[in-house]
């Protein structure tokens, strides 16, 4: 399973604070049996450039190289990208395809968690139909108070969603969450992990919580439909 979602690469962001709280999330994600792991630190374009984000999280990977090589072990299935947070202008934005998922056109954007507008709907449509990009939302759950025609027509956009792992782990939550799963609403699915604390490695728990909901076989089939996207929007495929 991939976890879509996470904030595990060192002193980048408000996630991991250091090299050893990175690799004792690293050791969670192993201990709960998930394969590839997304690394996508905040962007946001107001006080940060592509360029130096970039060249700040290549290095924050690199520490974190080193120190798995001093400590001979395994480097994971490390996938480097961004959680960008939408801006007006966003669709126009220069430096977006850098901020994608490595190797791959799926850029994950935050949407605003002020009251959307039609506007910003469509400047997300704009990106998936004129940038070549395909967006995936991130952490759905969270928009589910917006405006229900805006909500709805953004759920109808060509494009995907991921949902993080305690959607389907608070009570009272988690069957929206499986519905919304079951209807292929959801694709991707992340845990956000920011630490060991209070924003942990939570994917494996919610993946048992769908397991028991919807059986094995629905979480095989996803992680396949993960891959394939992964594989369908690679940028060396063709060029
Ligand atoms: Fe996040």
């Amino acid at each position: 399973m991939i976890d879509f979602h996470s904030h595990f690469l060192p002193g980048i962001d408000d996630g991991s604070d250091s090299v050893a709280t990175s690799m004792a999330m690293l050791d969670c994600w192993k201990a709960q049996g998930i394969s590839t792991i997304c690394a996508t630190p905040h962007f946001y374009a107001d006080h940060n450039t592509p360029e130096r984000f970039l060249s700040r999280r290549d290095t924050a990977f690199e520490m974190l190289r080193e120190e798995m090589a001093l400590k001979e072990i395994p480097i994971p299935d490390i996938r480097l990208g961004a959680e960008v947070r939408f801006f007006d202008g966003i669709s126009r934005f220069d430096g977006l395809s850098e901020l994608c998922l490595e190797g791959t056109d799926l850029l994950l954007l935050e949407m605003p968690f002020r009251t959307w507008t039609s506007r910003m709907i469509d400047e997300v449509g704009v990106i998936a139909a004129t940038t070549g990009l395909m967006p995936v939302a991130a952490h759905i759950e969270r928009y589910l108070d917006q405006p229900r025609g805006l909500l709805k027509e953004f759920l109808k956009l060509n494009i995907f969603f991921q949902s993080n792992a305690e959607f389907f782990l608070e009570q009272g939550f988690s069957r929206k969450g499986l519905k919304m799963l079951k209807k292929g609403v959801i694709t991707f699915l992340g845990s956000d992990a920011h630490n060991m604390g209070h924003r942990p490695v939570n994917l494996g728990p919610a993946l048992e919580v769908i397991s028991r909901s919807l059986g094995d076989r629905f979480i095989t089939e996803l992680e396949q439909r993960q891959y394939d996207i992964l594989d369908q929007f690679r940028t060396d495929d063709f060029f």
